[in-house]
């Protein structure tokens, strides 16, 4: 016998409660067959104003409720806190969980039977798939897609990577301020998010290559009619979903992460993809450490776009996109069923590279062993990370003394300084920027050169944080440091003077101190007061997680799918 629906609580039954439900929400003109059972479709939209990345998705709602509609389902738009990357203070990773929290409870209060996921910047995707993960419906995402390609006099520039570069050329008075003021009207020229391989090209890769959205939906660029067609089809496809009782646990198992994963490492993406990637699991029950991550060490860089190599998004939709990666790691990926029922390999058949300058061969890859590094040692206990593809190969393995900037207003107003004692071998040491010091982790991990060796010509330097870098950033920078030092981690014992030994492909990081200071400096050591003391902020502080376990709240882990019984009238 067929599982009754979930909505059918709400909207199928003949009482006063049924007459409620049916009755207020008919005030928006939807006919009386509109609740004859069929299956009601969420369509769970972070469209904001104020979220510029993902201003194209009421275009993309309207899609969707056409495919669900013609799928003989009932389409329902609600709205959920949206995050703006590039606008929130002090930083939209502090409100990811809240935005999880929001996805959950909206969609486990209302009654529907299944789930499309409208996000795009960076937080929004792994905020929405966390939330969705601990409801447990039918679940499928539609991205907003990479904004078309950043143009300034006649040349390619990308979101965020030509930004940090634009800034350090400034400073070394290598480009007018001029010059940097008129690049940015030519940087973001239509909707969608960064169109490098940032945090939320990033996930949306990830997103396809664990089968949680159609094939394609990562690269097609935000205005390209194909994505509306997309959306739609995803309308059509989610009733289907409902129909076949499948739901997001069934996709979210232990091989889809691995092949996230495996992606990751082929397309150069985010460092964030670690904690997003982490705290999903969490969500979902799934069994996934920092260790799992060292499955990708091997794999080769193969998508050469920004901030690893040079192109940008639009060029990878164009060169194949996904598709054509998962072709190239076919060897590779795990079996692992998607939201179409069938395995992900399924994604790779018939794609093809149309540019092998943008999508490299497996066999002729643009870097080889271009994975994430897990490193461990007694400065980082229970890990850090480093994206060997966007370092510095000479300074991989490098053994210098730390400069130490106790937060993140030490190193604003010290990094300048002409009197700052460092040279190009110095490790910049950050503290005070993991989840709970700052709060939420902020981007500032790959802080700036100091001015003194800019002007040198030193473009990178090793850099070590409990911070987290953007997505679209670059340089041999270590980090989610864990434990950060705001809990009490040994980073929060480093001092200038210091040495520190880093190992990128052993895997190593060692602050070389004796054990007897470590242990004198430890008994002194008192933690900061909070910034914060109420509220939100407050609540995470308190809550959240290490870096390692994916810093999501330690009440929102794992999940809870018992039917909501209690009614409000
Ligand atoms: Fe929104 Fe980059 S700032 S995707």
């Amino acid at each position: 016998m067929k599982k009754p629906r979930r909505s059918a609580a709400w909207y199928g039954k003949n009482d006063k409660d049924g007459f409620i439900h049916r009755s207020w929400m008919k005030n928006q003109g939807f006919p009386d067959h509109a609740f004859d059972g069929r299956p009601i479709i969420g369509i769970c939209n972070t469209w904001s104003e104020l979220t510029p990345c993902n201003s194209g998705l009421r275009v993309l709602a309207e899609a969707v409720k056409r495919g669900v509609w013609e799928a003989g389902g009932f389409p329902v738009e609600f709205p959920v806190m949206s995050l703006g990357e590039t606008q929130m203070k002090p930083t939209a990773m502090l409100f990811r969980n809240l935005l999880a929290m929001d996805v959950e409870e909206s969609i486990r209060a209302y009654g529907i039977d299944g789930v499309v996921l409208l996000g795009g910047c960076d937080k929004t995707t792994p905020g929405q798939l966390m939330g969705a993960a601990s409801v447990d419906l039918p679940t499928i995402v539609v991205s907003s897609g990479p904004m078309l390609n950043g143009k300034y006099r006649g040349q390619d520039i990308g979101s965020g990577t030509d930004v940090w570069k634009f800034s350090e050329a400034v400073r070394a008075g290598e480009m007018t301020l001029k010059d940097f003021m008129g690049a940015e009207s030519g940087m973001s020229r239509s909707a969608g998010v960064c169109m490098t391989m940032g945090t939320a090209s990033t996930m949306a890769s990830l997103v396809e290559a664990m089968g949680l959205s159609l094939p394609t939906n990562a690269a097609l660029p935000a205005v390209d009619a194909r994505r509306t067609a997309l959306a739609h089809l995803t309308g059509k496809r989610i009733v289907e979903m409902v129909e076949e009782d499948l739901p997001l646990s069934q996709i979210l198992q232990k091989p889809n992460f691995e092949n996230a994963i495996l992606m990751n490492a082929a397309a150069g993406g985010s460092t964030n993809a670690v904690v997003h990637l982490l705290a999903l699991a969490g969500r979902a029950g799934v069994e996934l450490t920092l260790k799992d991550f060292e499955i990708a060490s091997d794999i080769p860089l193969l998508v050469n776009c920004m901030p690893s190599g040079k192109y940008l998004m639009e060029d990878f939709c164009y060169a194949g996109g996904v598709p054509a990666v998962l072709a190239e790691l076919r060897g590779s990926l795990r079996k692992a069923k998607t939201v179409l029922g069938g395995d992900i390999a399924a994604y790779a058949d018939g794609a093809e590279c149309f540019n092998r300058d943008v999508i490299f061969p497996l066999d002729a890859p643009l870097k080889p062993a271009a994975g994430l590094r897990v490193l461990r040692g007694n400065l980082a206990p229970d890990g850090a990370i480093i994206k060997p593809s966007a370092a510095s190969e000479h300074l991989l393995k490098h053994e210098g003394r730390a400069h130490v900037f106790e937060n993140i207003e030490d190193m604003k107003a010290t990094i300048d300084s002409p009197d700052l004692d460092v040279d190009e071998n110095t490790i910049l040491v950050l503290k005070g920027c993991g989840p709970k010091g700052y709060p939420g982790m902020p981007e500032v991990g790959n802080m700036p050169i100091p001015r003194k060796l800019v002007e040198r010509g030193v473009r990178d330097m090793i850099r070590v944080s409990d911070a987290r870098m953007s997505g679209t950033a670059y340089g041999t920078v270590v980090l989610h440091v864990a434990p950060e030092a705001q809990a009490g981690g040994p980073l929060a014992l480093v001092r200038t003077g210091d040495t520190i030994r880093l190992d990128a492909r052993a895997g190593v990081l060692d602050l070389l101190v004796d054990e007897a200071e470590l242990a004198a400096r430890r008994a002194a050591w008192v933690a900061d007061a909070p910034h914060y003391t109420r509220g939100y902020a407050r609540l995470y502080i308190d809550h959240v997680l290490q870096a390692d376990k994916g810093a999501d709240l330690d009440f929102l882990v794992g999940k809870d799918t018992r039917p909501v019984t209690r009614e409000s009238h």
